[in-house]
């Protein structure tokens, strides 16, 4: 039975691991950065040493084909990857081992010459963490750009998308050019630590996704008076940071009583104008994001969070702006997918559990066009979005043969 090199699997993670580190560990690779796009160049000759035929799309998606050279409706590829890019204050699991271990994958299957009649493919999609958006690469593969938006995009730091692109070397306007054919691709699969604590806990090596959460984000501007933060008598205030600090722990609790049971909530911008100790706060803004697995249930959340905001700023005689984001539906993954990964850790002998992925994802995007699924092993205590994520070699190792035997069965 063919099976992964972990040494050169897990070396190829120390050394991606090193474009954006940080001293105290972790890493930040923001899409488009000077570090993310050396880990670029670093990935494009380790798929041409692996044999690989690599190439670069519109969207800056970065391609090693197996019996490929492009996108091809006549021979419908099997896709595997995920993304390269970071959060901030990243750990080194989160992307790169998807397309890491979707690198080594294609390379056993080429030097094992594994019989394949559909061609494959390794992706690293581009903007995976949402520098601008979110999912950026795989949307615009699958046709889901918002092309009237892409010449203002910007960062939160005010880095507008054309410009970061084109430092790059890219054309922003011409990322939808990306779009793949239809019916280009057969099926897609990619591998991703779990970043929460189900799998660890319960002592199972291998999940198997159902669907993927869906995510809204909505930045919220409570907009008062800015007053003399001495004189002003307390009564007359109409202070929009304290009407945005009501409705982050109120949104909370509404999202905690109203919701699931899965859902969940965050606030993790935050910012108050003029922003000076001696002055009334004029502005208070933050994003306030939800996510969910039903939609129905989102949708519901999302309506009584916008009612929630209404209700804070007459009460507190400030007005209030809401303004979406982002948001993406719940994603299903493809019960035929699910099967063949099931029977793949069943061959290698490893307990699966079915679980819903919290986290977002490109296989999200996928879902839209082709059969997608996720493969998760256990992330350590759960941790993620932070420096010290980590999870065994062991499991990383029975992860991506999942992986391997999951991708010869899909090109068979
Ligand atoms: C992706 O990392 C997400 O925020 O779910
Ligand atoms: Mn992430
Ligand atoms: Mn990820």
């Amino acid at each position: 039975m063919a099976t992964i090199s972990l040494p050169r699997l897990s070396g190829r993670i120390e050394a991606l691991a090193r474009f954006g580190a940080l001293p105290g560990g972790g890493v930040t690779r923001s899409a488009w950065s000077p570090q993310h796009e050396q880990a670029r160049a670093w990935l494009l000759d380790e798929m041409r040493a692996a044999g690989l035929a690599p190439w670069v799309d519109a969207a800056g998606n970065v391609f090693g084909g197996l019996g490929m050279r492009a996108f091809d409706a006549a021979r419908p590829a099997v896709v595997t990857g995920s993304h390269i890019d970071t959060v901030p204050e990243g750990g080194i699991l989160d992307g790169a081992l998807g397309v890491l271990a979707g690198l080594e994958a294609l390379h056993v299957i080429r030097e094992t010459a594994s019989s394949h009649t559909h061609p494959l493919a390794v992706a690293a999609w581009s903007d995976e963490e949402g520098r601008y958006g979110s999912l950026f690469g795989s949307r615009a593969f699958c046709g889901a750009l918002d092309v009237g938006r892409l010449p203002d995009m910007a960062a939160a730091d005010g880095e507008r998308l054309v410009d970061a692109m084109a430092r790059a070397g890219f054309d922003a306007l011409r990322a939808p050019d990306a779009q793949a054919p239809s019916g280009a691709v057969a099926a897609y699969v990619e591998l991703h630590i779990e970043q929460g604590p189900r799998l660890e806990e319960a002592g199972i090596p291998i999940g198997v996704v159902e669907a993927i959460v869906g995510v809204r984000r909505t930045r919220v501007i409570f907009i008062g008076q800015a007053d003399h933060a001495g004189t002003t008598p307390m009564e007359r205030r109409r202070d929009g940071f304290l009407a945005a600090a009501e409705f982050a722990l109120k949104a909370r609790d509404l999202v905690v009583k109203r919701g699931s049971g899965r859902s969940v909530t965050n606030v993790g911008v935050v910012s108050v104008h003029p922003g000076v100790s001696n002055i009334v706060p004029a502005r208070g803004e933050l994003v306030h994001e939800m996510r969910e697995p039903d939609p129905a249930v989102l949708d519901r959340l999302a309506r009584e969070c916008t009612t929630l905001a209404r209700r804070v700023a007459r009460r507190r005689q400030v007005q209030v702006e809401l303004r979406p984001i982002s948001a993406t539906v719940p994603a299903p993954c493809a019960p035929r997918v699910q099967a063949v990964i099931e029977a793949a850790a069943g061959d290698l002998g490893l307990a699966t559990q079915h679980m819903y992925s919290a986290a977002g994802h490109d296989a999200q995007n996928l879902a839209a066009i082709t059969d997608a699924g996720m493969i998760f092993i256990p992330s350590k205590g759960g941790r993620s979005h932070r420096v010290d994520e980590m999870s065994d070699w062991d499991a990383i190792d029975r992860g991506a043969n999942v992986l391997l035997h999951t991708l010869i069965a899909l090109a068979r």
